[in-house]
């Protein structure tokens, strides 16, 4: 059998930089900056929009907007994962107005042109009376789309470095945990009224868990964060969990285990940010993903999914709710900060205040921020 290496970590407190204090104000409430973050990164970076479960047969398919782009996500007929604007190439029409569902073309509501799984104009009706129209001219617009261990992520700059390069440094790192292959149990959408940047500094530290997270500190110790990623658009490492199996109500294992793990890494849950929108969060028996949205300076849409083993579900012990609930109350619980924090940084009297040793990866999202919008 062969086992897996465990990285060597470091100790979060031992890579602090002193001095190291909180973004400006106009960072969390500016529609400039806010305008800014959209131009520089969300059109420009890869960003996350969903796992290749949502999408499992030819035909399926969801709208996401990014950047405050339409976008339809499909499976084609051979099983290809694509992307297109969700823009008419007649009259330039939104061509689904709903969420998600299956198809086996796409056709524009207005005037019936109609649209193959692979974006080829298949139908236009009295075109061909056209002197000169060609169906060729008008397929749909493709996005760039790449995935990354069974997660769609899709760049909307021409000339965007291809999504392996950039995630390089993480290259092979997950390949245990099986993530192509698992399903989402559950997704629950938030509506969080706190800049999209509170929310992953929030995530990034647990500094914040004995006051905020009293259930969840009685499972995971809050100063045994251990992390192998300190700098860079990638961050995290793992905290023990020193109490039960899992991240769960009841502290027990709730579906069959995800990955290949061995060893400590079954008293381990492990939380790596992806800049800009993802949230990964493994615990032995599932894992967690948060999408973030940022909608306006001060709004954050949040979709959470929880995914599992795909043989998990049919099982007798496949408990779900156990971790959903644990999470959901947990996330509520961040959430809540996040709002007050939005609240007092809007105040005149808010400055950039001191991170403590605790905050180190805060400390270091911020920088990688700052390295894309200044
Ligand atoms: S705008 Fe789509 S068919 Fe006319
Ligand atoms: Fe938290």
């Amino acid at each position: 059998m062969q086992t897996i290496p465990i990285p060597a970590f470091r100790r979060t407190a031992e890579t602090f930089a002193a001095g190291a204090k909180t973004l400006e104000q106009k960072y969390f409430v500016s529609p400039g900056v806010f305008a800014q973050e959209q131009e520089k990164i969300f059109s420009k970076k890869w960003v996350l929009v969903g796992h290749q479960s949502q999408i499992a047969k030819g035909g399926d398919y969801f709208v996401q907007e990014v950047a405050g782009e339409s976008l339809i996500v499909l499976r084609d007929k051979d099983g290809r994962v694509r992307s297109f604007y969700n823009v008419c190439r007649h009259r330039g029409t939104r061509l689904r107005g709903d969420q998600n569902g299956h198809l086996s073309a796409i056709q524009c509501p207005y005037h019936a042109w109609t649209y193959g799984l692979d974006g080829r104009l298949i139908g236009a009706p009295h075109m061909d009376d056209v002197e000169g129209f060609d169906k060729a001219d008008y397929s749909l617009h493709a996005v760039n789309l790449a995935l990354w261990e069974g997660f769609i992520f899709v760049n909307l700059a021409d000339g965007s470095l291809p999504l392996e390069k950039v995630f390089a440094p993480l290259a092979g790192r997950f390949s245990h945990w099986n993530l192509p292959k698992l399903r989402s149990a559950k997704r629950i959408e938030y509506d969080v009224r706190a800049n999209w940047k509170l929310i992953f500094e929030n995530y990034s530290e647990c500094y914040h868990c004995p006051g905020v997270h009293p259930a969840l500190s009685k499972l995971t110790p809050y100063d045994s964060a251990e992390n192998d990623l300190c700098e860079g658009p990638f961050l995290g490492g793992f905290m023990r969990i020193a109490k039960g199996n899992s991240l769960t109500m009841t502290g027990n294992s709730c579906a069959l285990p995800v990955g290949d793990i061995k060893g400590e890494g079954h008293n381990r849950v492990v939380y790596y940010p992806i800049f800009p929108n993802m949230l990964l969060s493994m615990h032995p028996d599932y894992v967690m993903v948060h999408q973030l949205w940022p909608k306006s300076p001060e709004r954050t849409l949040i979709f959470c999914d929880w995914f599992f083993h795909p043989e998990a579900f049919d099982r007798t012990d496949f408990h779900p709710n156990d971790a959903i609930e644990f999470w959901d109350m947990t996330n509520r619980q961040d959430w809540h900060v996040c709002e007050l924090s939005q609240q007092g940084i809007a105040s005149r009297a808010y400055r950039p205040g001191p991170y403590s040793p605790r905050e180190s990866i805060p400390a270091a999202w911020d920088r990688e921020y700052l390295r894309h919008v200044e």
